[in-house]
């Protein structure tokens, strides 16, 4: 095993009355994924910037590569790239502009500069539009090219902050498919993200962050282990709802939440109840199941456990 290359451990940073992060540990091997994931204000971005040298943490530490983030700043600096929750690049220059500008500021040798731009453009599908103004691509076009625009030094260690807000489900992909590639060539990505799916298809490791500290952290199974299985029924009558969430509740011991007419979703907290059980429990109550299913629980369903926020009815 080797040491973990992104480190963590207490970090603490206020602005004023806001406790930004409140104690945040993290911990990312080499070449894997970590999905920092949480809802709006959790500390996503305050703990990206300071991973990323760009802020200090009030107290607590954090090593890159080995480097501490405040003393050695400059060595982390060379180790990292970080495309920030909003765009870098500037519109009116071409997407190869842009590349041979960011080449040039990173000193690059012109020549080498032109090189990485056009092998970048080439790699991650962005040559055809390379000479064209960024004013006119598309956002998941932008997002791209702000994503390569951080592989020039080909950095160890790549923080996205939400790369995919906003973008429609086909740019997501192409942002996606762009992430597989670097962690294919080794590099060690942490993303931030609030969406659910994002962290399940890339990350390998999720740290749930909520009010600035880590809630929970694992692969995906496991944090969809820790809610335990679901238990989703249809009814044949949406009028037989109260009836029915009274015998789930007697079953399972927790709260059924209705998610649509005449449907209902608990969990099972212990994970052990014959599907059998449950339907004959029900019609002893004179409620007909028109379908009864087990399955394993969303990701979403997780996050809204963890973040203590209601789960969604619709
Ligand atoms: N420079 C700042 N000055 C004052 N408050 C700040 C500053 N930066 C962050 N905050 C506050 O710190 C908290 C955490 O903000 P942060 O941007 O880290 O959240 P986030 O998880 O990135 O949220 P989002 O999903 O909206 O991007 C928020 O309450 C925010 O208002
Ligand atoms: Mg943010």
């Amino acid at each position: 095993m080797t040491d973990p290359i992104v480190v963590a451990e207490g970090l603490r940073k206020s602005f004023g009355d806001t406790h930004a992060l409140q104690g945040l540990d993290l911990s990312v091997p080499q070449g894997t994924v970590c999905g920092v994931l949480g809802p709006n204000g959790a500390g996503k971005t305050t703990a990206v910037r300071i991973l990323a040298t760009l802020s200090v943490p009030d107290t607590g530490h954090a090593r890159i590569a080995g480097y501490d983030v405040v003393r050695e700043a400059g060595q982390v600096r060379a180790n990292i790239g970080l495309a920030g929750q909003y765009a870098a690049v500037d519109e009116k220059l071409s997407g190869r502009a842009n590349l041979r500008m960011f080449g040039r500021l990173y000193h690059l040798p012109r020549r080498q500069a032109y090189r990485r731009a056009d092998e970048l453009l080439e790699r991650f599908g962005l040559m055809d539009a390379a000479d064209r103004p960024v004013l006119g691509y598309s956002g998941g076009m932008r997002r791209r090219l702000d994503l390569i625009t951080c592989l020039i030094l080909r950095p160890q260690v790549l923080f996205l902050d939400e790369p995919t807000t906003g973008l429609d489900p086909r740019s997501r992909g192409e942002i996606w498919d762009s992430v597989r590639e670097l962690v294919a060539d080794g590099t060690t990505v942490l993303l931030t993200t609030q969406y659910l799916d994002e962290a399940d298809q890339l990350a390998d490791d999720i740290a749930v962050i909520d009010h600035g500290r880590v809630i929970a952290t694992g692969t995906p199974d496991e944090l969809k282990a820790v809610i335990g299985d679901r238990l989703d029924v249809t009814l044949e009558d949406p009028a037989a709802l109260p009836a029915a969430m009274g015998v789930l509740n007697a079953l399972t011991g927790a709260d059924p939440a209705a998610t649509g007419a005449g449907r209902l979703s608990v969990a099972l907290p212990g994970g052990r109840l014959r599907l059998a059980d449950v339907v004959r429990e029900l019609d002893h109550a004179g409620v007909a199941a028109a379908d009864v299913t087990l399955r394993r629980p969303t990701l979403d369903e997780v996050f809204l456990r963890l973040t203590d926020r209601k789960e969604t009815v619709r």
